[in-house]
């Protein structure tokens, strides 16, 4: 591979050159014990029999009332699954395995210090605190069924026993990732209405207590001036009857949920019987233009999707120890730590802080303190451990059964590492492919019964039938070789609602561009869009190619370039910027930053550190730019856009291309020198 190859902007081009890899068979020992092992399950999930297959998928729950229709596909794209039917969500995910597991751990929680013990929380007792903080949120606060809630908290248990309480009212929960700022979570506290926020007082993040209190003061200013009222600050404590933080409490506003929670000990509140198309949590996410979405999951189809997939994919039986090294503040977090797992009575990890704290070996020391036997992460973190040595032996568990991998294609060479140090060549491995729109994974393999193969997620799973189609909307066949948008033609059960408050933006971003006709009553003609690139083998597998709109996936994690530029604007002396994705060999993909100031302005450096800034308070710490090159003017086009994808070039150091019908061509090398020398 050549240098100019090896620098392409994104993780489409890096995969295009992967070349074809060799299969890997599941041990046997792992089939013989595994979930899903009829042959026949992709068959009974053919397009013949949908959309009745999803009934096996919603009969792993427990109804209130039955459902009379699978799927309502009257008005698309606003599909409606398992209508008239009644259940909840809180109910299914603790009280229901009171009987059989009353005293088994459903969480288990491991603090950052490491000399503090790992706390197990039964069933039983996460039923007794899910109960009083929904007595106390009725009672604190008169929430009930369809409010919505801003939560910003950090990894705590404290966050799952707030949704599953929210869940038991029925009430909206919205969680914003403990990371992103106050400013941030402003936005989406105002966007879904919430008149209340919970957070905490501190959190342990690389070796620091964190004042997250702090976020909250910040939040709940800038939604006041956003228009957005808060009325309560509810603030839950790290170390429950001590306050850790050193911003003040407001009067009348903040109250410290531990206090109140006293008066509410023993309380019960009966589960709220919702409608399978309630709405259960939003999830805010980037797009390509304008402010982040608020991706609206549904509560029957949502939750029927998460748990078969944690059943099937992720081969979560009651006894296994199941470690998903996410944050729950991502759709990762709410599918795979919280509801999938407790809703088929999983034992489900939950670690506060940095995996590389004190040190990179952290987390195979929870792993084998915990007997963690399926363990669930990002390539970022794969490539961030395999670091300590890619042929050192990690002194780590002997004994995962089951790996998966989600959010970045991951190369194989990662993969490998994953599979033989990790997992010891005998822990099967599931590249999970979906978004936070989809609810669940949408691509992977089965991991009883297909091979899997490294650097491709697989084939679509049971009851989803992706297509691909070039720009032009024709489908591109199987195993020709080519890359195009990757959808998915028909509805499924996890698939959002729609985005909070903004019916026509769901349609545009997700449904618009391959519909065949907008008057179709017919799913078939309204394939969902998912904005990734990508190509289908001819063994069905597909290979992730990375986004194709406008957004940078770091980490794993979702960012709009939109948000980022417009926080760089906000810089006083900034006329113009533009963020591009960069290669790095540990996060896939980084942002750097251009940023074009008024010929004579003194001092660029410290614009630079003011738009780091910018960025780490309006986003949060996940935005911070790489590197942010203070420049005279951006290459643009003769109408004045900005050639986002020069700069890029500029930064993987590969081939600018031909830039003469650009409106200031010399601009590019200028650029180019300042970047990369001469
Ligand atoms: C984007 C979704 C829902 C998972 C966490 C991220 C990329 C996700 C894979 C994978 C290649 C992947 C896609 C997708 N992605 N999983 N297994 N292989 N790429 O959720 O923030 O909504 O981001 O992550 O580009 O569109 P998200």
């Amino acid at each position: 591979m050549t240098d100019i190859e090896r620098t392409e902007a994104n993780e489409a081009q890096i995969a295009v050159h992967w070349k074809e890899e060799q299969y890997f068979e599941p041990a046997q020992e792992f089939i013989d014990q595994a979930l899903m092992r009829d042959p026949t399950m992709r068959e009974r999930f053919g397009e013949k029999n949908f959309p009745d297959c999803f009934r096996e998928y919603a009969d792993i729950l427990t109804w209130f009332k039955p459902y009379e229709t699978v799927l309502d596909a009257s008005n698309p794209p606003f599909w409606k699954w398992f209508t008239g039917g009644k259940l909840n969500a809180s109910y299914n995910c603790v009280d229901r395995h009171l009987d059989e597991h009353r005293n088994k751990g459903a969480l288990i929680f491991v603090s950052e210090p490491e000399d503090e013990v790992p706390y197990v929380m039964t069933y039983q007792e996460l039923y007794h605190r899910v109960n009083e903080m929904a007595a106390l949120l009725q009672g604190e606060c008169g929430l009930k069924a369809g409010d919505r809630v801003t939560l910003h908290l950090p990894m705590t248990l404290d966050l799952p026993i707030t949704m599953l309480a929210c869940a038991r009212l029925g009430v909206i929960h919205s969680q914003v990732f403990g990371g992103f700022s106050g400013s941030a979570c402003a936005d989406r506290i105002k966007d879904s209405g919430s008149h209340h926020l919970i957070t905490i007082d501190a959190y342990w993040r690389s070796g620091k207590l964190i004042d997250h209190k702090a976020n909250a003061d910040i939040a709940v200013k800038v939604a006041e001036e956003l228009g957005q009222k808060v009325d309560k600050v509810l603030i839950w404590q790290r170390y429950p009857g001590k306050y850790s933080s050193p911003t003040p409490r407001v009067d009348g506003r903040d109250v410290f949920i531990n206090d109140l929670l006293k008066q509410y000990r023993g309380r019960r509140v009966a589960p709220v019987p919702m409608d399978a198309e309630a709405p259960l949590f939003l999830m805010y996410s980037s797009g390509t233009t304008g402010k982040p979405k608020g991706c609206q999951h549904r509560t029957g189809g949502y939750l029927a999707y998460v748990a078969a997939t944690s059943k099937y994919v992720q081969d979560i039986h009651p006894t296994d120890t199941y470690w998903c090294m996410a944050d729950i503040g991502w759709i990762t977090g709410h599918s795979y730590i919280v509801y999938g797992p407790l809703a088929i009575a999983a034992t489900s990890v939950i670690y506060e802080g940095t995996p590389t704290y004190p040190d990179m070996n952290r987390p195979w020391r929870i792993a084998e303190q915990l007997g963690v036997n399926i363990f669930h992460t990002s390539p970022t973190a794969i490539r961030a451990l395999r670091r300590l040595g890619p042929d050192a032996p990690i002194h780590g568990p002997q004994h995962f059964k089951h790996m998966t991998t989600v959010g970045e294609p991951i190369e194989p060479k990662a993969w490998r590492w994953y599979y033989e140090q990790v997992g010891k060549s005998k822990a099967v491995i599931c590249d999970t492919w979906w978004q936070t729109e989809n609810g669940g994974f949408l691509c992977s393999t089965l991991p009883a019964l297909d091979k899997m193969k490294p650097g491709s997620a697989g084939p679509a799973l049971p009851g989803i039938y992706p297509v691909i189609f070039d720009d032009e909307g024709h489908e591109i066949p199987k195993g020709s070789g080519r890359a195009g948008n990757m959808c998915i033609r028909n509805p499924w059960p996890g698939i959002i609602q729609t985005i909070w408050g903004d019916d026509q933006r769901f349609v545009d971003t997700y449904y618009r561009r391959f519909c065949k006709n907008p008057n179709s009553r017919d799913w078939r003609d309204w394939p969902y869009v998912s904005g990734d690139g990508a190509m289908d083998a001819p063994d069905g597998y597909f290979r992730i190619l990375g986004r194709i709109d406008d957004v940078i996936n770091v980490s794993g994690h979702r960012l709009g370039t939109k948000e980022i530029d417009s926080a760089c604007l906000t810089v006083p002396e900034v006329s113009e910027a533009a963020v591009v994705p960069v290669h790095d060999e540990i996060k896939g993909t980084v942002p750097e930053v251009y940023v074009s100031v008024p010929s004579g302005t003194k001092d660029p450096d410290a614009v630079a550190r003011r738009v780091v800034k910018a960025c780490e308070d309006i986003i949060g710490k996940i935005a911070r730019p790489e590197k942010v090159y203070v420049v005279p003017d951006m290459p643009k086009t003769r109408s004045g856009k900005i050639m986002r994808r020069v700069l890029a070039s500029i930064s993987n150091r590969r081939d600018v291309g031909d830039v003469t019908s650009l409106a200031n061509p010399e601009i590019v090398e200028t650029i180019r020198i300042e970047v990369q020398g001469k």
